[in-house]
């Protein structure tokens, strides 16, 4: 017998709670009884998001938010301006080259975050660019961008919109949209809201709806305007995901009982303990810059490959973590801390990743990095 344990950065583990109020009888999604589910819905992601404004629910992952971003914002002609310092930011400028636009890339190196002015320069020299395009967390690199500075910095040119990433960052950390003039923010379902995947989130500024009166790109499916309007009188635009509904009511209700800071303070010291972890067994972290609290990116022992890490912990432990992705694959290997994910899990992981370092003949102090995330465990509250 074997149990598992999901400390990837998505999907995450999803508790017996919401698994079971996805369970109940499915009914019919133009039902007065649904859209009382989704007029709630509608105030609890405005709760989350930090936001006065409309939060889309798609029928999608989070790519299919990032690809009406960019449909829905951008009209022939115009340039995106995207931040690519990963897996993640590459994808923004893939999808504005699909739909035959020009972007114009900010390539920063993998571990680091972007200079806030560097994209200023852009905007400065460029009038063709209309939205910047993005993340606030490179789930690739582990790397945390400043958003907030971001935001002001994209406020000096009107008519300009920022579009942000946050698919694993939602959740775990502060983010404001409205305060910090966060045009669109884009998040999914098998993040931080522990729920499974197939829900993409967009909210949308007034901003947002302006560029979206005047793009002329072709969109079918991805139409942010007709789901908006259906949205408004608390319906979807085509069949929505009951039962994934049924757990994104359960699981809104269960943030707004807990409340956003007191969930930003449980990433923030289930990622205290794991660093903690990591310096004590010897390990450096890949982040150069801002790590988050999403997950911790360890870097493989030096002539150790990071893919067998992953694959003993998950096939001899039952402990799924994500390895790395091009240039960092077979260097780095990720656990996630993000959503349902608790202590003892953190534990399970790290004590898993000993075992899996000692198989490997990795020279360390057996059970230092447990007692390392105990310790910071009983110094804070949880
Ligand atoms: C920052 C970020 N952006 C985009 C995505 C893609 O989301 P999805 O796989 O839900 O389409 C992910 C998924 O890991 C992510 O972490």
């Amino acid at each position: 017998m074997k149990k598992k344990y999901l400390m990837a950065p998505g999907p995450t583990p999803v508790s017996p709670e919401v698994l079971l109020e996805m369970a109940q009888p499915i009914i019919h999604h133009r039902s007065p009884q649904f859209s009382e589910i989704l007029a709630e819905v509608r105030e609890g992601l405005k709760y989350l998001f930090q936001t006065k404004n409309e939060v889309l629910t798609l029928v999608a992952t989070g790519t299919g938010g990032m690809e009406g971003s960019v449909s829905n914002l951008l009209a022939k002609g115009d340039k995106g301006l995207v931040v690519r310092g990963g897996k993640f930011g590459e994808r923004w400028a893939q999808i504005i080259s699909a739909y035959g636009l020009t972007p114009v890339n900010i390539d920063v190196e993998w571990g680091y975050g972007p200079d806030p002015g560097v994209i200023r320069d852009h905007l400065k020299k460029d009038s063709a660019i209309k939205a910047v395009y993005v993340q606030a967390h490179e789930t690739s690199t582990g790397v945390k961008f400043p958003i907030q500075e971001i935001g002001a910095v994209v406020k000096e040119f009107s008519g300009v919109a920022l579009v942000v990433d946050a698919i694993s960052a939602l959740g775990v950390y502060d983010i404001k949209t409205d305060d910090w003039g966060l045009d669109v923010v884009v998040s999914g379902s098998q993040k931080a809201m522990g729920l499974p995947p197939g829900l993409a989130f967009v909210s949308l500024s007034e901003l947002a709806l302006e560029m979206m009166a005047r793009s002329d790109l072709p969109k079918f499916y991805f139409d942010f305007k007709k789901e908006r309007k259906n949205l408004l009188e608390n319906k979807g635009a085509y069949t929505s995901a009951v039962s994934l509904v049924f757990g994104l009511r359960k699981v809104l209700r269960d943030i707004k009982a807990e409340g956003l800071e007191v969930m930003f303070a449980r990433h923030a010291l289930l990622a205290k303990a794991a660093r903690a972890a990591a310096t004590a067994l010897g390990l450096a972290m890949f982040p150069k810059d801002s790590p988050s609290e999403t997950l911790t990116v360890f870097l493989a022992p030096e002539g150790m490959d990071a893919g067998k890490i992953v694959k003993i912990l998950r096939d001899k432990h039952g402990v799924t973590v994500a390895g790395g992705q091009d240039a960092l694959k077979g260097k780095i290997f990720r656990i996630s801390h993000m959503g349902y994910v608790d202590r003892f899990d953190l534990i399970t992981a790290l004590s898993a990743l000993e075992m899996t370092l000692m198989e490997l003949g990795y020279k360390f102090e057996v059970g230092a990095g447990v007692k390392a995330a105990e310790e910071v465990f009983i110094g804070g509250a949880q």
